[in-house]
C-alpha cells in the first residue's frame, strides 16, 4: 500500500474563507473519529465510501444548516482533503521516483532512476509544508515540533521518512521520503549491468559455502538491494535471522526471524538497539545472521559472532573502498563499551571478514559492484586484500553514461580450497592463483 493511500489530511487545496473553515473543522472532527490504522488496510475506494459516511454522520449530528448540494460539496472537499498529501500525492504514485527530497516549502526535488531533478512545484508557504509533515509523522504516532525537531521514521508502508525542522534546518522544514526499496533478483541486477554472469556464480558458491560477507558503499549505492538478493541465495533449511534499524530486507526463504531495532520513545526510554538484537540472536540459535547496516557497536558483536561459528553472516557498512569498510568495521567496534586492544579488533576482523564486495554509484545513476575482495590476511597480518572481481570504468561519454568492464582475477587457494569442501565450483573465469604473485592483492592497515 502506498504511503498517500495511509496518510490523512492536507490542506493543499487552500481552505480559506469561510467553507474553508468548515472544511477544516470538519476534518478535524472527522479525524478525531476515524482510525487511521484501521483505515490503512481498507482499498482506497472503501476507504473513501466509510470517510463519507463517517462523515455524514458527524455533519448529521451537528446539524449546520446546509442544502443538499452544499452538504455533498463538504463532505466531498473535507474527504478530498482527508485522502491526499496535496503535491507530494502524484510524486508518491510516481513508482520511477525512488526519494522525494523537500528543501523548504520552495524546493523539491527527486531521484529517479538515480538522477536528481528539481520540480516546477512548491508549497504554499513553509507552515503548510509543516502541516504536510506533521500529517506523515503523526501516523506512526511520532511528532515533530522545536522540542523534536528531528524525526526518522519507517511507515507502516514501507517508506523510510526523515524529518529536520528549524532552527536545525536554516531554510525551513525539509522532508526526506525515500521509497521502500523494490527487491531485485541477481539476474535482475545483472540485467541492469551492476555484476556479469561469473561473479553471480561466484557470489553464489560463497554465500552456499558460508563465507562471511560483507557489502560496502555509501549512502544509496544498493547495499541493501545487494544485501536482500544475496540472502535469497541462503539454502531454504537454514535458520536466518535479520536485524535491520528498518526493515528493509524481503527474504523469501520460510525459517527467517526478522528483528528491527527501535528508537527511544518521547522519554528517551525503551531504545533497544542493533547491538542489543545481535547479542539476543545468538542466543537464538542461528544458521546465518544478516544485518541491514553495521553502524555502531555492534560491529564487534557481529565480528566475534563471524569469528566464532556463525560463518556465512552478511552485513553491509557504510564505506568508500573495500580496505574502508574494514577500517570501518574496525573503528565501529573500538566504540563499543567493551576495550579491546588494537592489535586484538585487528586479528578479529581477519578471521571474520572472508568477502568485501564494493558497490558504487556511477554519475551517471548506474549502480555496479565495483571490486569484489577476498581478505587473505591471519592474525595481526596487515589486512591483504585479493581482489577477484572489478569494474574498470572509462571516462563518461558525451551521452552522460559511463561505460565499463568487469574484470576478473584467479582466487586465493585457500578460497578455493574452501569452496570446493563446500562442493562449490570456482567459475572458470576466475580459476585459481597457482602462486602468491598471481594474486591481485594489496595491503592495508
Ligand atoms: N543495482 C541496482 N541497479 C539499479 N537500481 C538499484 C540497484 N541497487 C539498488 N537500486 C535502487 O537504488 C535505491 C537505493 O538502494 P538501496 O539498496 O536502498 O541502497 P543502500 O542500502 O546502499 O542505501 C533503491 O531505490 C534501489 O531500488
Ligand atoms: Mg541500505
Amino acid at each position: 500500500m502506498s504511503l498517500r493511500a495511509r496518510i490523512s489530511t492536507p490542506e493543499e487545496h487552500g481552505s480559506r474563507g469561510e467553507d474553508g473553515h468548515l472544511v477544516a473543522a470538519y476534518r478535524a472532527k472527522l479525524l478525531e473519529e476515524i482510525d487511521l490504522a484501521e483505515m490503512s488496510a481498507l482499498a482506497a475506494a472503501e476507504r473513501r465510501a466509510r470517510l463519507e459516511r463517517v462523515l455524514g454522520h458527524i455533519i448529521s449530528r451537528e446539524g449546520p444548516v446546509l442544502s443538499t448540494a452544499e452538504r455533498a460539496q463538504l463532505i466531498r472537499r473535507v474527504v478530498d482533503e482527508a485522502l491526499g498529501l496535496g503535491i507530494l500525492e502524484p510524486l508518491l504514485e510516481d513508482a520511477s521516483i525512488t526519494e522525494i527530497m523537500v528543501n523548504g516549502p520552495d524546493a523539491v526535488f527527486v531521484e529517479r532512476g538515480g538522477r536528481v531533478e528539481q520540480l516546477p512545484l512548491r508549497f504554499v508557504s513553509a507552515d503548510q509544508l509543516m502541516q504536510t509533515i506533521e500529517r506523515i509523522v503523526s501516523t506512526v504516532n511520532r511528532r515533530v515540533d522545536e522540542s523534536n525537531p528531528m524525526v526518522d521514521a519507517r511507515l507502516p508502508s514501507g517508506e523510510r521518512v526523515n524529518v529536520i525542522i528549524p532552527p536545525l534546518s536554516l531554510t525551513g522544514p525539509i522532508l526526506t521520503i525515500r521509497r521502500f526499496p523494490r527487491s531485485f533478483t541477481l539476474q535482475e541486477l545483472v540485467g541492469f549491468g551492476s555484476l556479469d554472469e561469473p561473479m553471480v556464480y561466484l557470489l553464489a558458491g560463497l554465500v552456499q559455502a558460508k563465507f562471511n560477507v560483507i557489502v560496502s558503499g555509501a549512502t544509496g549505492t544498493g547495499k541493501t538491494t545487494l544485501l536482500n538478493a544475496l540472502s535469497g541465495l541462503i539454502p531454504p533449511h537454514e535458520r536466518i535471522i535479520t536485524i535491520e534499524d528498518s526493515a528493509e530486507l524481503q527474504l523469501q526463504q520460510t525459517h527467517v526471524v526478522r528483528l528491527e531495532s527501535r528508537p527511544p520513545n518521547v522519554e528517551g526510554k525503551g531504545q533497544v538497539t542493533i547491538r542489543d538484537l545481535v547479542r539476543n540472536s545468538l542466543r537464538m540459535r542461528p544458521d546465518r545472521i544478516v544485518v541491514g547496516e553495521v553502524r555502531g557497536g555492534e560491529s564487534l558483536d557481529m565480528l566475534q559472532a563471524m569469528s566464532t561459528g556463525h560463518d556465512g553472516s552478511l552485513a553491509t557498512v557504510h564505506a568508500n573502498s573495500a580496505e574502508d569498510a574494514l577500517t570501518r568495521l574496525q573503528t565501529l567496534a573500538s566504540m563499543s563499551d567493551v576495550e579491546v586492544p588494537f592489535e586484538a579488533l585487528h586479528d578479529q576482523i581477519n578471521s571474520a571478514v572472508d568477502v568485501l564486495v564494493q558497490l558504487t554509484r556511477f554519475a551517471d545513476g548506474a549502480r555496479r559492484i565495483t571490486e569484489i575482495a577476498l581478505l587473505d590476511s591471519h592474525g595481526g597480518e596487515p589486512y591483504r586484500l585479493a581482489t577477484v572481481a572489478r569494474f574498470d570504468a572509462r571516462p563518461m561519454t558525451a551521452d552522460g553514461r559511463v561505460y565499463g568492464a568487469f574484470r576478473y582475477f584467479p582466487l586465493p587457494r585457500r578460497t578455493a580450497d574452501r569452496l570446493y569442501m563446500a562442493s562449490q565450483p570456482v567459475p572458470g573465469a576466475f580459476g585459481v592463483a597457482r602462486s602468491a604473485d598471481q594474486l591481485a592483492t594489496r595491503e592495508a592497515r
